[in-house]
């Protein structure tokens, strides 16, 4: 079984809605180039919440807009993104608009700077339906009003006629969602769409979501700074560090048994006695590495405890931490020194670490596929 199809079911299999492989995303100036996004890979299946997190600076936000094709012209772009079979990347950008907003759409931290303020709300809805699927302006008011009453947007009938400086920051942001979903996307990109909000307009907006997955299927990519959403609405999680993906587990196996010692400090102040009430990413001892090289060397060794010479000669691959097929292999890390299962976390790795789930020198290519 490869790495993009998995199964659900004996004798069933599933396709990824979307397969990003070996993205790469670099900014050039007359000065110096930014590698903002260094060898990304993951898949997303139908109706999964793949959650991404990582320290301020690690990518995540560029390799959404990456996917969407939103990145402006001085952003070079390398690797593969294919939704739903079709290749984005190198799409034109009359290919790239039929299918955003129809196909993936992304929804934004701060839904004031991305809704018109002279356009009615129905009118902004109405907008993309008539753009994407033709209908009449009478039709597409009615529509709008049930995508209203879908996000859970009270008196829908007149929300519709009102601007959105009427709205609050959280009735806003589920216009946004409505927006968003109006042409039923098979994937939708949440860039920290919860920041902005206060913690009970935030789980009203988790809670449309959710039950968007649940009633239309749609597979969500949710950037969040916030682990306590991460615990909440994600079935997976892929963490980032400095452009590169270094650890994607299912959310149990994150939170149980983190192998990448970024991960671990990310996790170590919330699961620590009385570090229950923190939610937010922990600030980890030590500089995030500048982004204008890509080094043949694991960019997290500066702050790593378990660091040594392996690390610093060469770059780890992204690879299963049970090197068999089957379920190990959706629990990736990019480590020549994995935490064990069991192993506590500590700044020290052992002196001799054969005992843990290390991958043994016959099994460590720098760059392995599917990465
Ligand atoms: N248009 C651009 N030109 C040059 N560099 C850019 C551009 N956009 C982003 N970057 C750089 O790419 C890197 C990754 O930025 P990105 O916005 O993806 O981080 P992020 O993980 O989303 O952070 P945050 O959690 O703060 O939102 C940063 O170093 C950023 O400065
Ligand atoms: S590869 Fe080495 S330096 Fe990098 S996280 Fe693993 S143990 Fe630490
Ligand atoms: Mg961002």
């Amino acid at each position: 079984m490869t790495e993009a199809v998995r199964e659900t079911a004996p004798g069933a299999v599933r396709e990824p809605v979307l397969s990003v492989r070996d993205l790469s995303v670099s900014f050039r100036s007359d000065t110096r180039t930014v590698h903002a996004v260094d060898g990304v890979s993951y898949d997303l299946f139908p109706g999964e919440v793949l959650a991404v997190v990582g320290e301020s600076g690690c990518g995540k936000s560029v390799t959404s807009m990456a996917v969407m094709g939103l990145l402006p012209p001085t952003a070079q772009i390398g690797g593969s993104i294919r939704l739903g079979g079709r290749e984005l990347a190198g799409a034109s950008e009359k290919e790239l608009q039929k299918v955003r907003g129809k196909d993936i759409a992304m929804i934004f931290q701060e839904p004031m700077t991305s809704l018109n303020p002279v356009l009615t709300i129905g009118r902004q809805i109405g907008e993309v339906l008539r753009r994407h699927q033709g209908l009449s302006r009478k039709e597409a008011r009615a529509r709008a009003v049930e995508l209203l009453d879908l996000v859970g947007i009270p008196a829908p009938q007149r929300r519709v006629e009102e601007y959105p400086h009427q709205l609050s920051g959280g009735m806003r942001q589920r216009v946004m969602i409505a927006i968003a979903v109006a042409c039923d996307p098979c994937v939708l990109i949440a860039d920290e769409p919860t920041t902005a909000l206060d913690v009970t307009v935030q789980a009203g907006i988790l809670e449309v979501l959710q039950s968007l997955r649940e009633r239309l299927g749609t597979a969500i990519v949710l950037v969040t700074h916030d682990l306590g959403v991460v615990a909440d609405a994600a079935d997976r999680v892929l963490v980032m560090y400095a452009g590169r993906t270094v650890e994607q587990a299912p959310v149990h196996d994150l939170f149980g048994s983190a192998r990448h010692p970024y991960t671990r400090g990310l996790l170590g102040a919330v699961l620590r006695p009385g570090g229950e009430g923190k939610r937010r990413l922990p600030e980890i001892p030590g500089l995030v590495p500048s982004l204008d090289s890509q080094p043949d060397a694991c960019t997290f060794a500066p702050r790593c405890g378990r660091a040594d010479d392996t690390c610093t000669g060469g770059r780890p691959g992204f690879r299963p931490i049970h090197p068999v097929a089957g379920a190990g292999a959706r629990h990736r890390a990019a480590c020549w020194h994995p935490y064990g299962a069991d192993e506590p976390s500590g700044a020290e790795r052992p002196a001799t670490t054969g005992a843990t789930d290390e991958p043994t020198a016959a099994a460590r290519p720098d760059q392995e596929a599917g990465k």
